[in-house]
């Protein structure tokens, strides 16, 4: 059953908790999509896939092209988490701008976006054209070196406190969720305590009504660092190894391929070849 973004609202409702990853491949978002509620196919793709060293560089190009990826990818075990696509740096500039951004998304298969603002026009616009759009509060690693790094956000009462109007101005503005990230969970709880829509958290502590991690630090195989809101749930760099070594060992050995992984020519037909070549 595809889950949409009316029913991760109604979830709040019955105090359902949504399990959320963000990833960008067919493969990947095939193995998934049966065990979890939505997938943000977020612009992390440009460290954690491509290999970059900040999500800035991410092109909106790249973003559609995962975000069939992961459509496709539920398409091939017929299972529908909410697809979340994530609008990338500078394609948000001015209302109008994210509306047309938003708008490819939803072409590629998402059924909502995610906006690292909190900036109501934009929120709005997008709202006011129909797509459903997730807000991304806290710490956003589109302005990392703006803020410093990636450093939690209100951590002191006033920027907490900035964080917690910014939810309620998010919601008037027409958020159909939110995101927090790497904010202290004291914060989080009042945001999901006052806020009637869901609030999604990535750092953000245990009361909020989701949670999202990025794949590859829940699989371990993102190598460069983890964060610290983050758990390994398997140590999926060793047993890539593992695969990489065993294969790496038997071509050396003479191991594989076996006869089973090759192909035979049809009958008779390596005799006349010989004949030919002899
Ligand atoms: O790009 C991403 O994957 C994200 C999530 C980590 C929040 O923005």
């Amino acid at each position: 059953m595809k889950v949409t973004p009316a029913a991760l609202k109604q979830w709040k409702a019955e105090g359902r908790k949504a399990v959320g990853l963000s990833l960008y491949t067919a493969w990947d978002a095939a193995l998934a999509a049966p065990l979890v509620d939505f997938f943000v196919i977020g612009d992390s793709a440009a460290m954690t896939l491509l290999g970059l060293g900040s999500t800035i560089p991410a092109t909106l190009e790249q973003m559609l092209m995962f975000t069939t990826a992961v459509f496709r990818g539920c398409r091939q075990v017929d299972a529908y988490p909410c697809l979340i696509g994530d609008l990338p740096w500078g394609t948000f500039t001015t209302p109008e701008r994210a509306v047309d951004t938003a708008v490819e998304f939803a072409r590629h298969g998402a059924s909502a976006v995610k906006v690292e603002t909190a900036d109501p026009k934009i929120i709005q616009a997008i709202s006011d054209a129909g797509i459903a759009v997730m807000p991304h509060l806290g710490l956003l690693p589109q302005q990392r070196d703006r803020i410093g790094g990636f450093k939690a956000q209100g951590r002191d009462a006033d920027s907490a406190a900035k964080i917690i109007v910014s939810a309620r101005v998010m919601e008037l503005a027409g958020a159909d969720f939110m995101l927090l990230e790497a904010v202290p969970s004291e914060v989080a709880a009042i945001i999901q305590r006052t806020c009637s829509i869901p609030v999604f958290g990535i750092g953000a502590g245990k009361d909020v009504d989701g949670q999202l991690l990025v794949s590859s630090d829940v699989t371990g195989t993102y190598l460069p660092f983890k964060p610290a809101f983050a758990k390994k749930f398997a140590d999926g760099a060793k047993l890539f190894r593992e695969a990489y070594a065993g294969y790496a060992e038997e071509v050396r050995e003479g191991v594989f391929p076996e006869t089973k992984h090759g192909y035979t020519m049809v009958d008779g037909a390596f005799d006349i070849l010989k004949k030919s070549f002899e």
